[in-house]
């Protein structure tokens, strides 16, 4: 068991890759708590994990909300070994006919919210002297992408703020790593609707010859959050199936 008696806080975490990496943390020992802000699924997947989850209905973006969700959860289970910024959104479309309603609004989620969950952990882990925070990235924030210049932008963003946050976090000899993951094209709501013409053209530049799964990502999560990556941090790691070679 990877995760014996951690306590991990995931954001977006009954999203498609958010509940597999609920699901592969809690089969390697964890207690999860799901920040969230769609609450359909708590139940199904309370019934099916028991008391090893427990769900929070929170908009990330809500600062007091969080701040109050943070405090009890730091109350209740006296500390968060480990943090998953999954939450995310897209709103896709050519820059020039980009509403500032759709920039802003991808920028709010994807790199504000990220700010303020991480900001409320982070204090914390800084009580605590250790830490993991993994922050979910994109390939587009590294390489851009035609139709998702507000999210590009916001995953960018994440990893400068992960780069940052790296350096800051260990300042006074704290054990905090700070990494960031930039998955591909995942098997997800995010990428169910892109047409079939697009997925064929992504699918021949792929080396490996199919779109990456939930249980990828999860497990290259799980890697970051455990000791197993002691000594990584402040990096960004792509799991892309050789998209951009
Ligand atoms: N699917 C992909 O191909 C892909 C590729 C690269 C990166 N990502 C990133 O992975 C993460 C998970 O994506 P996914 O594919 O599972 O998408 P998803 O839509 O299935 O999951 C995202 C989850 O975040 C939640 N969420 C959205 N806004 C929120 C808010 N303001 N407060 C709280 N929760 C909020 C949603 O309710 C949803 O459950 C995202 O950050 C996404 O940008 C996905």
């Amino acid at each position: 068991m990877k995760l014996r008696d951690k306590i991990a806080v995931v954001t977006g975490a009954t999203g498609d890759i958010g509940s597999k990496i609920c699901e592969v943390f809690i089969s390697e020992g964890a207690t999860v708590i799901g920040l969230e802000k769609n609450d359909e699924k708590f139940d199904e997947l309370s019934n099916k994990f028991g008391e090893s989850i427990e769900f929070f209905k929170v908009d990330i973006t809500d600062s007091a909300k969080l701040k109050e969700v943070v405090n009890e959860i730091s109350k209740k289970y006296s500390k968060i070994d480990i943090l998953v910024n999954n939450a995310g959104i897209t709103k896709d479309n050519l820059f020039l006919i980009m509403s500032e309603k759709e920039f802003i609004d991808v920028i709010n989620v994807n790199l504000i919210g990220t700010f303020l969950v991480t900001k409320e952990v982070a204090r914390v882990m800084r009580k605590q002297k250790e830490g993991s925070i993994i922050n979910i990235s994109s390939v587009v924030g590294i390489d851009g992408n035609v139709g998702q210049a507000n999210y590009s932008a916001s995953k960018a963003a994440i990893i400068g703020l992960t780069k940052t946050l790296a350096k800051e976090l260990t300042m006074k000899g704290e054990k905090i790593r700070v990494n960031a993951i930039a998955p591909g094209f995942i098997e997800s709501r995010m990428t169910v609707n892109i047409p079939d013409n697009l997925k064929n053209k992504v699918l021949e530049r792929l080396c490996i010859k199919r779109f990456g799964r939930p249980e990828d990502v999860a497990k290259l999560v799980l890697f970051l959050a455990s000791d197993d990556s002691q000594y990584i941090t402040g990096q960004v790691i792509r799991i892309d199936g050789g998209l951009t070679l």
